[in-house]
């Protein structure tokens, strides 16, 4: 990309754009337990049309055309749609915030690792989603949560993600109250834990400067017992490999 085309993008797009070049490297993105969680939890159908939030590269699209009849991607970022092939998937390019369908449209809205970075009106978009469901339709949001919920843990998490990100870090009370405020009922969160999470292959295509890069690992490196049990960290090979906290939230319309 060129410095002036740079300079045209807006600064969501020039993150992004970093992502996206080595964000289907990333182990977490194709993890199969965790893609086979959502499927699981989502209850998906043939006749049903899904909405993708946040479909970024399209994996979790993907996994879920088999099982419906349509699946939409919708995602704020050109650098992340123009990553993939998207044969049998329409896309949007938009922004959740904004209302762009009618009510009552989708059965199932999808969002994986998304609303953590809608910083200005996360509510507003849980409600749009609520909006663009049809009546019984549900809406699966899968997050990454710290490791424990010690006040410590809680700190050390968020100092480490303030190097990479700026970021929301949720609590699975907080996603909860946030889903069951947009208007959903029947709200389940289930949790899953991702096992041998490799910390070096996460900051390798992360896009983040080699400095930025070095400082994370070494607070991985370094951080105390209370860090490294919740994680259940293991030092191999010159690599952190940790078992991370994610839920899974599902609320029915
Ligand atoms: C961490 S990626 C997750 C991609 C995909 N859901 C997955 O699990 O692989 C987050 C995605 O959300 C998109 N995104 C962030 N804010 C958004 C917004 N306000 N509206 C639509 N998409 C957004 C980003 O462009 C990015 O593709």
């Amino acid at each position: 990309m060129s410095a002036k085309a740079s300079r045209r993008r807006s600064p969501k797009e020039i993150f992004w754009c970093k992502r996206a070049e080595h964000y289907d490297k990333l182990y977490w993105v194709r993890d199969k337990s965790y893609l086979d969680a959502i499927i699981e939890r989502g209850d998906f159908r043939k006749g049903q049309v899904v909405l993708d939030v946040g479909v970024g590269t399209g994996t979790v699209a993907k996994k879920i055309k088999p099982h419906v009849k349509h699946v939409i991607g919708l995602d704020i970022s050109d650098s992340m749609l123009s990553r993939s092939n998207w044969e049998g998937i329409s896309l949007v390019k938009w922004d959740v915030c904004q209302r762009l369908f009618d009510k009552n449209v989708f059965d199932r809205i999808v969002a994986r690792m998304v609303f953590h970075h809608i910083l200005d009106d996360l509510d507003g978009a849980l409600k749009r989603c609520f909006d663009m469901l049809k009546p019984g339709g549900k809406i699966i949001i899968a997050e990454g949560l710290p490791p424990s919920d010690d006040p410590g843990v809680v700190k050390w998490y968020e100092g480490m993600f303030a190097l990479k990100e700026e970021r929301r870090t949720f609590t699975e009370r907080e996603l909860y109250e946030r889903v069951a405020k947009a208007g959903f009922r029947n709200i389940a969160v289930c949790r899953h834990i991702m096992h041998g999470f490799s910390v070096r292959n996460w900051l390798a295509n992360s896009g983040l400067p080699k400095e930025a890069q070095h400082k994370i690992m070494d607070m991985h490196m370094n951080a105390g017992d209370d860090v490294k049990g919740a994680y259940g960290m293991r030092i191999v090979g010159g690599d952190c490999l940790i078992n991370t906290r994610n839920v899974i939230v599902i609320g029915e319309k």
